[in-house]
């Protein structure tokens, strides 16, 4: 059981948890995961390490709620008690580049910052390109701009910094004669297909943060295999960071909604839960 020692709404729909999980904390290393469970009844669900204190214990998730299990997690107050937190897991980010692009999409930024600071940590030049759909969705602007010698804003209507999407300001700094030793995409799988497409004419290494359903996240399951370079691997083992221009997207995508239906059911019964405890 790990205690949440502080909660904090970034947005309407994105909850960031400080959480005591001191063995996570002296391990976790920017691009790893840990996998929890709400309760001992509750399903398993990865999510980032989005930042950790080693001295203190702490360690940082950010999460966007979207379905029945994140519902129940932000249900949770400061002084509760989460059942279970396993990690860290899956393979630490590569921050050797010198000169990096970092593009997020939405809760994507999460998951991106602590990437952007240890390339900055290690005195890396860091261009950092963020998408919302619109301004009340931002998060993390401050924390990102802090690390960031060149920082892009995007919103897709326009309501803040400039109308358009990651890819728009992404050519346009290549175009203007920016060069990366490598693009790092992290956000949905949509968006991280189309900056690899981006990238792809003009040669430029992108690394892509897959995020495929796990269970057990240790290798033994198969549920997140993706395909890379014609071969079968395992994101939370091998990953979740991979060479963009060879994950297959299409494969990835499909097995991606396979649970859409069950998804929604278990959404659905959430909900009738709460009307009858609020009774
Ligand atoms: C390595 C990794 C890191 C992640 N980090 C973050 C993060 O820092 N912040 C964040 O908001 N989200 C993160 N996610 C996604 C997060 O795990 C899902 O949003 C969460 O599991 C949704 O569960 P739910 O029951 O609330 O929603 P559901 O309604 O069950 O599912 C909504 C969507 O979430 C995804 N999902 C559901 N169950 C799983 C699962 N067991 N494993 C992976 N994806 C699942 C699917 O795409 C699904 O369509 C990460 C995923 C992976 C694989
Ligand atoms: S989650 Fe089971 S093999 Fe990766």
């Amino acid at each position: 059981m790990v205690q949440i020692m502080r909660k904090q709404a970034l947005n309407p729909t994105v909850t960031l948890m400080e959480v005591y999980a001191p063995l996570v904390a002296k391990k976790a290393q920017p691009g790893q995961f840990i996998i929890l469970r709400v309760d001992v009844e509750g399903e398993r669900i990865p999510l980032t390490v989005a930042d950790y204190d080693r001295q203190k214990g702490l360690v940082t998730i950010i999460f966007q709620i979207v379905g029945a299990t994140t519902e129940k997690l932000n249900r949770l107050k400061t002084g509760d008690y989460i059942a279970d937190f396993a990690g860290p897991l899956g393979q630490p980010s590569d921050c050797s580049a010198k000169k990096v692009a970092i593009v997020g999409g939405g809760v994507g930024c999460a998951i991106a910052l602590p990437v952007a600071k240890r390339f900055h940590e290690l005195g890396a030049a860091v261009h950092g390109i963020t998408g919302f759909r619109s301004r009340d969705l931002v998060i993390l602007e401050n924390e990102f701009r802090a690390v960031a010698g060149t920082f892009v804003m995007m919103t897709d209507d326009g309501s803040y910094g400039t109308k358009g999407l990651v890819t728009d300001a992404l050519k346009k700094l290549i175009d203007a004669g920016e060069k990366y030793d490598e693009v790092i995409a992290i956000g949905p799988l949509v968006m991280m297909k189309f900056v690899c497409a981006a990238t792809k004419p003009y040669n430029i290494k992108t690394t892509v943060s897959m995020n495929p359903i796990m269970i057990d996240g240790t290798g033994m399951c198969g549920c997140c295999r993706l395909t890379v370079g014609g071969k079968t691997r395992f994101a939370c083992v091998d990953g979740p960071d991979f060479d963009g221009h060879q994950v297959d997207f299409a494969e990835a995508l499909s097995r991606g909604s396979i649970y859409k239906p069950f998804e929604s059911k278990a959404h659905r019964g959430v909900c009738n839960l709460l009307k009858q405890e609020a009774k």
